[in-house]
This record gives C-alpha cells, sequence and structure tokens, in this order.
C-alpha cells in the first residue's frame, strides 16, 4: 500500500530508488554542464546568459521515475539561480527553462519551483552505499546554489531526519489497525517508540548548527530559496511569467521553498491528532463553538498554511495524508481509555517530545533568520553606514561575517547593508520578516508548538 503513494517503509518520503547524480542520456548533456557549473555562473553573472541560449529540451527522453525527479531537480536550480542571480530579480524565465519545467512539474504532481523535493527530497546521495542515510556523515547533496558545506549540511540535516523518521510510518499504521481491533497493548508500545523517535529527530536538528553557519545561511543561501509570491518588496511584485513561446503566458506565484513542505512532520500531526488551525485563530473555547453555532456561523476561513503546503508536496505523499487524515483514530481510542494509564502516559509523551522539537526549531529561526535580520537592520541605521553607502563592520563577529569574504557578485547588494536587497526578509525596504514559505514565522511558529500541546489527555 505504501508503495502506492511513493512511500518506503525503510526511508519514508526519500525515493526508494537513490537520486540519480546525472541523467543517463546525453542529450540532456547540456543541462548537466550548467549545473555542474552552476556556482561559477552565478558569482561571474553569466548564468542568465547561458541558459537564454540553451536550446529547448524535450522531456521525450526522461524514462524512469528517478530521471524525470533529476530533471526537476536540474530544472528548479537553474530556474531559483536565474532568477535570484542579476543586479535585480528576473520576473521571467526563458523556455528552456519553463517549457521543459511545466511538464516536469505536471508529471511529477509537483510545483515549478524549488520546493522541499528539488533540494531536499531528491537531492543526496549516500557517500558509502553500505552505510544508511540516516546519519548525516554519510551524506552528500547532489545540487547546491553556493557549492559550500553550509548550504549542503541545511539540506541534509532534513534528509537524515526523513530517513530516521521513515519507520515511524509503518509503525504508526500499525497503532491506527491496532486500536482499530482494540488491542491497547500494541498501541502503547507503538506509542512509546514513536516519542522515542521523535527525541532522536530533535537531537538531529540540534545538529544543523554543527555546519551551517547563521549568517552564510542567511544572506548566501536563503535568498535563493524566496518563492514568487508576495514579493514585492523583493522586486517581483506580479511574480514570475514562465515564458513558452505563445506570447499569451500569464504571471504565476508561488511560495519559496520551506520545510513546511516535508510530509513527515504532517504526518506526526495527523496519526497523533493535532489539528492547526488557520494562523491567528485562537483555540475555540466551548462557549465560542457555542455561540458560533447559534448564529449558524461556518468558522472563519483564514489561510490555513500548513495545509496549504500540501500543495507543494509530490502529489501521492499529499493524497497519503488526505487518506491517513480520514482512518486516524489514535486521540479518539486513547480519549476513550484515558484509565489505562500507561497508554495515555505514551501519547502524551509523543505530544510532549513533538512540542520540545518544535521549541528547538524555533531557536534555530530565531539564530539563523531574526537575530541576521535585526544585525542587518542595525548596521543599515547606522549613520556611519548611510553616509558612506558602506556597511559598519562589527570588529567583535566580523571573523564569521561573510561581509568579511569575497562576494559573490551575481547577486545584487543594498548599498546600505551588504544584503541581497531582493531578498525576502532580508532587505530593509520589507518592513514584516517572513519565512520563505510566506509565513510570520515565530507567531507561525509559536502557534503551530502550542497546537501541538492542544489535544493532551492529561495535564502534567
Ligand atoms: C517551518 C525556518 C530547518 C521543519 C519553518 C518556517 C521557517 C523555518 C521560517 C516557517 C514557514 C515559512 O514561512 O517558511 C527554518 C530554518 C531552518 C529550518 C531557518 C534551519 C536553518 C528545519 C529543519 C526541519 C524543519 C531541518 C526538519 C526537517 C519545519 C517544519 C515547518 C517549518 C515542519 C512547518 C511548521 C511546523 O510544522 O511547526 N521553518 N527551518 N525546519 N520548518 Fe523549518
Ligand atoms: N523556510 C526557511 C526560511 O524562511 C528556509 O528561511
Amino acid at each position: 500500500v505504501l508503495a502506492d503513494y511513493g512511500i518506503s517503509p525503510t526511508h519514508g518520503f526519500l525515493p526508494d530508488v537513490l537520486p540519480l547524480t546525472r541523467l543517463p542520456d546525453p542529450y540532456y548533456n547540456k543541462w548537466e554542464a550548467v549545473i555542474a557549473n552552476l556556482q561559477g555562473l552565478i558569482l561571474s553573472k553569466r548564468l542568465r546568459g547561458v541558459v537564454d541560449r540553451l536550446p529547448v529540451l524535450s522531456t521525450i527522453g526522461l524514462e524512469h521515475d528517478a530521471e524525470w525527479r533529476r530533471a526537476y531537480v536540474l530544472l528548479c536550480f537553474m530556474a531559483h539561480g536565474y532568477i535570484w542571480s542579476g543586479d535585480s530579480p528576473s520576473d521571467r524565465l526563458p523556455p528552456s527553462i519553463s517549457v521543459p519545467l511545466l511538464e516536469i512539474s505536471e508529471h511529477l504532481e509537483v510545483p515549478p519551483v524549488a520546493t522541499y523535493a528539488a533540494v531536499c527530497l531528491w537531492n543526496f546521495k549516500p557517500l558509502f552505499m553500505d552505510e544508511g542515510i540516516d546519519h548525516l556523515e554519510n551524506l552528500a547533496s547532489l545540487v547546491t546554489f553556493t557549492g559550500g558545506i553550509d548550504e549542503a549540511w541545511f539540506y541534509l540535516v532534513s534528509v537524515a531526519i526523513e530517513a530516521r523518521g521513515g519507520p515511524i510510518i509503518p509503525l504508526m499504521l500499525t497503532a491506527i489497525a491496532a486500536a482499530r481491533e482494540n488491542d491497547s497493548a500494541v498501541v502503547t508500545s507503538c506509542l512509546a517508540t514513536f516519542a522515542e523517535r521523535i527525541d532522536d529527530l530533535s537531537t538531529l536538528l540540534s545538529r544543523m548548527h554543527e555546519s551551517c553557519d547563521p549568517h552564510i545561511f542567511y544572506h548566501r543561501i536563503r535568498p535563493f530559496l524566496a518563492g514568487s509570491k508576495n514579493m514585492a518588496d523583493a522586486g517581483l511584485p506580479n511574480g514570475v511569467i514562465y515564458e513558452d513561446g505563445s506570447g499569451t503566458e500569464t504571471y504565476r506565484q508561488y511560495a519559496g521553498g520551506s520545510n513546511a513542505q516535508s510530509s513527515i512532520f504532517q504526518f506526526f500531526d495527523v496519526v497523533l491528532g493535532i489539528e492547526h488551525r488557520p494562523t491567528g485563530e485562537k483555540k475555540p473555547t466551548a462557549e465560542s463553538q457555542n455561540e458560533r453555532h447559534a448564529r449558524g456561523r461556518a468558522p472563519p476561513s483564514n489561510h490555513n498554511f500548513i495545509m496549504e503546503m500540501r500543495k507543494y508536496m509530490p502529489g501521492a505523499h499529499a493524497r497519503f495524508l488526505g487518506d491517513v487524515q480520514a482512518v486516524a483514530n489514535i486521540r479518539d481510542y486513547v480519549e476513550q481509555h484515558r484509565d489505562n494509564r500507561p497508554l495515555v502516559v505514551a501519547y502524551d509523551a509523543c505530544l510532549s517530545m513533538l512540542r520540545s522539537l518544535r521549541d528547538r526549531h524555533i531557536a534555530i529561526v530565531s539564530r539563523y533568520i531574526v537575530i541576521p535580520s535585526r544585525e542587518v537592520r542595525a548596521r543599515s541605521r547606522s549613520p556611519e553606514a548611510t553616509r558612506s553607502g558602506i556597511a559598519k563592520v562589527n570588529l567583535a563577529t566580523a571573523s564569521r561575517q561573510p561581509a568579511q569574504r569575497p562576494r559573490p557578485t551575481g547577486i545584487a547588494y543594498h548599498p546600505d547593508d551588504n544584503t541581497p536587497s531582493q531578498q525576502d526578509g532580508s532587505a530593509p525596504a520589507k518592513k514584516n520578516l517572513t519565512g520563505t514559505g510566506g509565513t510570520a514565522l515565530i507567531s507561525f511558529l509559536k502557534q503551530a508548538r502550542d497546537e501541538t500541546g492542544e489535544p493532551a489527555i492529561q495535564d502534567w
């Protein structure tokens, strides 16, 4: 059954067939050549010219899904490199990218942008084939914008988490079946194992700090992951035109790449009965629910970002989440067996572990986005920086500041802040800091964290 959804019982949402390191058909050599030289082309500002001269290749030479996935990865990196590497962002993608990318997206049921699937799920290789892909030490990324370890590490932490989390999927499907058969011992033991595993994933998440520097992340990597939705401040007011030569194309807008597009965390939420409300919506009290009912009003339909992100997952994975949601019974089962203490303890432990993982994640977001963005604003406000047009260098942190390193010339810099001027969140022009996915970062993440604890059976 899992295979029908493109899910592996051992690797979860990572493909069962390892990502290809190269398209086998030499017809695609030009795409491979651009990608093999991506960093250099971006730094020397030659990427756009090279891509404009590429022929429009057909998808006819793509056979197995692994080949389609490799092609998707290549074109997504090319597309985001193209959009974000000039003096200002490009609001058009030439037919050499858009024609094949749109076909491939349709075939794979993913949007034509650098999704989590493009940069993480389908973009890794094990260093040694006989060692697992759930060890960070054994992983490498296939394609990056910067060629640096920081960027690869940022993607690979997620890959390792997906791999280590994969076996939780069959485990919790067993728990659902056991709850249906009223086998509380099996439900309890599955939940207890699940709680331990989440703790394991938290440990992996914390390893982000080991090899991904927050400044490099914020200034060098993150700009390329930006999308084309709500990006007016970054220089893309209308979105991006995917040229197909017809002359009738219209602007498209997509969210940028974000781990919120990972199916594994949504699976955890669904299986545990955690519900995420639209951003900003408070937990309904019994009173407010009755009131709404009495007035015959539907709940407010604000934008539900987490549900929206399912559109950015490979189609089969999103369908899997919907189907699991339809049969998820663990929360109700535990509720109906409240006096079974080991069962309640195991269930509540899962919530509490997942909550603490989300706490760790918030700390990461603070260190990797909030703090660097404050530094940028502080520097751009300093009179010296404004007068001279040169950023004031903080000597205490200079050795870790990418501003001190040779700058990639392919990226447009705001004169006052040493930051790519087009980047979502990092440019001083942007008033509200947002995630690449488009959320208001911390308030969104805190709400998601708090919702994680809400179904708990007991007050601990
Ligand atoms: C959501 C930042 C690493 C899992 C988000 C969001 C931000 C963010 C800003 C809000 C959505 C948006 O607007 O994009 C970061 C940063 C990271 C990082 C700066 C590292 C430097 C990770 C990793 C994982 C992860 C390694 C796990 C694989 C999630 C999940 C969400 C999310 C599941 C959706 C919200 C939730 O379910 O609580 N992240 N993230 N993130 N991130 Fe991360
Ligand atoms: N979603 C992450 C960010 O906003 C990657 O930077």
